[in-house]
């Protein structure tokens, strides 16, 4: 999958250089399919963060898009341009953009990112996908590793959705979204949001996937070899699986128990001592309402994953604060838990 979308994301740094769309970094692959998880089985789905840079001549700056939330974590992209003139190293098909009055910039409109990929001055995220899946569709069949496989590409406006199929009928799924680097950290702002209907086509949404893959591989270097904990997180994920209960959920309470239960305890012997930490866990969480957000108001995160200062400055966030408003889904959560403890 790496090599794949490598490929196509070098071809298309390759067909977009010295224009003004958004320059494609290397992808970064996140999920449980990358973090050694994968709930899915057969039809796997690998998710890949695409990092965005501005383009030559343009700058990127972040707007929060919410207000009063801390940490923010919805902006804005605002795009800006640099005029080319002003430096010596003009380049031949970027014209001079901010030395024209409106009118004449009117007339480039097609020349730059915000004629093309914006709504407003902001960076959309629709038409950014949408601009990278027209290029998938182009470029599919002219490169040499897409030749092995059948392409379908599933509807959705957040994110680039590949069904492949190979020789053999054997399906897997990419699952392609762009993100803007927070300030050097693990967060990148992405094109995918949580609450698609409570977001416009122009925010992006803080996503600490990248932070949690470094996790697994923080804890990866650690463990003894033959380590059971990803296969804890696996089968803990099967067993909710079909009920109320989020994999990310479940994840946090795996990552809260890796970096509190001594991680030799995670071997084969202890497997089924593991599975009830693990579900214990989760019941006293939704007794008391109560999980806060792993890479938030954390300062016991390992050093070598990087979040913005504002993560660390903020007050807690409860992941099960929902349960806390409302007192008859809390109920529910717990019947529905003891149901599947009792199976
Ligand atoms: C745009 O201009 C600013 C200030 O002049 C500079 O710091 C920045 O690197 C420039 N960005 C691009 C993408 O050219
Ligand atoms: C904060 O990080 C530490 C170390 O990684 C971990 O033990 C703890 O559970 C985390 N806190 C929360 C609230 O998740």
């Amino acid at each position: 999958v790496e090599e794949l979308v490598g490929e196509l994301i070098h071809a298309c740094q390759d067909f977009f250089s010295v224009t003004v769309f958004p320059v494609l970094q290397t992808p970064i692959g996140v999920g449980s399919a990358f973090e050694g998880w994968s709930p899915h089985g057969d039809n796997a789905v690998y998710r890949l963060v695409v990092p965005l840079q501005a383009p030559y001549g343009h700058a990127f700056n972040l707007e929060e898009s919410t207000p009063g939330e801390k940490p923010a974590r919805n902006f804005w992209i605002r795009v800006q341009l640099n005029c080319s003139c002003v430096t010596e190293e003009l380049v031949e098909n970027i014209p001079c953009f901010l030395d024209h009055p409106e009118v004449e910039m009117r007339q480039h409109e097609s020349f730059h990112l915000l004629g093309i990929l914006c709504t407003g001055s902001y960076l959309d995220a629709h038409k950014t996908v949408h601009w990278f899946q027209n290029f998938v569709r182009a470029a599919w069949g002219v490169l040499p590793k897409t030749h092995r496989y059948h392409l379908k590409m599933l509807p959705s406006t957040g994110s680039c959705k590949l069904q492949l199929t190979d020789a053999l009928g054997r399906a897997f799924f990419i699952e392609l979204f762009f993100g803007l680097q927070q300030h050097d950290s693990d967060i990148f702002l992405c094109s995918c949001s949580r609450k698609a209907t409570l977001t416009t086509s122009t925010t992006w949404s803080a996503s600490c996937a990248v932070a949690e893959v470094k996790f697994f591989q923080h804890i990866a270097r650690q463990v003894p070899r033959g380590s059971y904990h990803l296969k804890c997180l696996h089968v803990c994920t099967k067993i909710l699986e079909g009920t109320g209960f989020s994999s990310s959920i479940l994840k946090a309470v795996v990552m809260h128990l890796l970096t509190t239960t001594p991680l030799s305890g995670w071997c084969r012997r202890d497997f089924q001592l593991r599975l009830g930490d693990i579900m214990c866990c989760l019941q006293c969480c939704l007794e008391e309402k109560c999980l806060n957000h792993f890479f938030i108001a954390n300062d016991s995160v390992p050093r070598e994953i990087s979040l913005p200062f504002s993560y660390r400055m903020a007050e807690p966030l409860n992941l099960l604060q929902h349960l806390v408003q409302d007192p008859a889904a809390q109920a529910r959560a717990l019947c529905e838990f003891v149901e599947i403890y009792n199976r």
